[in-house]
């Protein structure tokens, strides 16, 4: 009988607990900052590494302005802040709750008519269990032509899927285009765009075709599994991995700073467990970075472009992200940019911005792409920053999803075809 009731009040507490998961972001605010020359930008760039709280979001390719994310009990401290040193700002959104919860309602009632494994990139955000899902469905409809690889776990045990597609003339060795998405969570369009890519390839074939001609396509749609997951059951703006760290305070790694070519400077990561930016005890110390380590290593000598799809900003940026020196092909990587930037402009005028991370955007230190050329020797290494939407950049609605996409692919085929043409097999 007391064991009954126990177990009664535990299943209750358990359930109080499952619906208290959910981050609501009540009145956290957002502002939109204008920044006048160089001094203000160096102010941000400190108070970013300063106040964990203080989520200074990336700026968008070519603007003044930029926003900042906080919650209510930090607004007035951020107020008096920009006060004494001048900065204009203007509060945007005065309590983020209702918009965090109109998405997550839009996306959950999309999703009620998807039937899986059948997915529909331009109709929902999808979680990493339903991307598996539909990855896993693949081999049966092309079996000559993908094959999925499970190369390992994330931290909670969720497995980490890559896709690989060829033409299936049974060629092997050829040269390969790699992509990876969601190494930050919050960023949703990114493992949208690696799943709109997979469709591109396999549904739309017959219009790809030169694309898989002599190149093999690698794809691996979530590489933060954990974090991804975190987004939609918990906290949409969460960006790191789910692993503990050395503070209790304080949970998550960023991959993306976590990789061993150059890790560890202070410029450009962080050692403090409680930043967006925090690189972790050592390099590859967390299970998600290994994997994709091991997926790098694994194509080494094939390897001839490396693209990991963020967001947001409009930027291609090159290595390298850790010093202000330019790596040795760094003009031929331009050119490659150059080529995706111009095919957007064209079609959309979307402006995208091109050039080595720490001069177009600023320094990161153990980055993915860094580690790309630097250890792997990719012919090309770059990171795609998406563009913005939503209220935060990196939060669109469901309605945003197929122009992104489809304006992203056009600068990635056209890219894919500068690369293909350059480096012939
Ligand atoms: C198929 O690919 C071509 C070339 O990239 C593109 O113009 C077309 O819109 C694609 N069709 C679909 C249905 O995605
Ligand atoms: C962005 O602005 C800089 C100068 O502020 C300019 O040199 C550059 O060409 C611009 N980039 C684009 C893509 O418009
Ligand atoms: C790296 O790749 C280039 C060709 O892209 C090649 O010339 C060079 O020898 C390679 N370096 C190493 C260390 O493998
Ligand atoms: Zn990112």
């Amino acid at each position: 009988m007391t064991s009954l009731f126990l177990g009664l009040v535990t299943l209750l507490l358990l359930q109080t607990k499952v619906l208290f998961a959910w981050q609501d972001y009540k009145d956290y605010k957002v502002y939109e900052l204008n920044l006048q020359g160089i001094e203000q930008e160096v102010l941000i760039q400190k108070l970013s590494r300063e106040k964990p709280l203080w989520d200074f979001l990336t700026p968008k390719a070519n603007e003044s302005s930029l926003r900042v994310m906080i919650p209510p009990e930090e607004s007035d401290n951020l107020i008096t802040t920009l006060k004494i040193y001048n900065l204009e700002y203007r509060l945007l959104i005065d309590d983020l709750a209702p918009y965090v919860k109109a998405q997550r309602a839009e996306n959950l009632k999309r999703k009620k008519l998807i039937q899986l494994p059948h997915i529909d990139v331009l109709a929902a955000f999808y979680t990493h269990s339903e991307i598996n899902e539909y990855l896993d469905s693949l081999p049966e409809r092309f079996p000559k032509r993908v094959q999925v690889k499970h190369f390992g776990w994330s931290y909670e045990r969720r497995p980490l899927k890559v896709l690989t597609i060829s033409n299936g003339d049974g060629k092997r060795d050829k040269p390969v285009i790699l992509i990876d998405g969601t190494v930050h969570a919050r960023e949703w369009i990114s493992p949208s765009m690696a799943l709109y890519i997979i469709q591109q390839l396999l549904d739309n074939y017959s219009e790809n075709k030169e694309l898989l001609e002599d190149y093999d396509w690698v794809i691996m749609p979530v590489v933060n599994a954990d974090g991804y997951e975190y987004t939609h059951t918990d906290s949409r703006y969460w960006r790191k991995t789910r692993r503990p760290t050395s503070n209790p305070d304080c949970v998550g790694t960023d991959i993306n700073r976590n990789f061993a070519h150059e890790w560890g400077h202070d410029e450009g990561s962080s050692s403090d467990p409680c930043e967006d930016i925090y690189r972790g005890e050592r390099p590859f110390d967390q299970p998600e970075s290994q994997v994709l380590r091991d997926v790098l290593l694994h194509y080494k000598g094939r390897l001839n472009f490396y693209l990991s799809l963020h967001s947001y900003g409009n930027y291609l940026l090159l290595p390298w992200g850790y010093t202000k020196e330019f790596p040795e092909h760094y003009q031929d990587m331009m050119n490659v940019a150059d080529a995706g930037a111009k095919a957007i402009v064209h079609s959309t005028n979307g402006i995208y911005s091109y050039g080595s991370t720490y001069y177009v955007l600023y320094p990161t230190s153990g980055d993915t792409t860094d580690f790309a050329l630097g250890a792997i020797n990719a012919t090309v290494a770059m990171t795609m920053e998406l563009p913005a939407a939503g209220f935060m950049g990196f939060d669109p609605w469901v309605s945003h999803i197929e122009r992104l996409v489809t304006e992203s692919w056009v600068g990635v085929r056209a890219m894919a075809v500068e690369v293909i043409t350059r480096y012939p097999a």
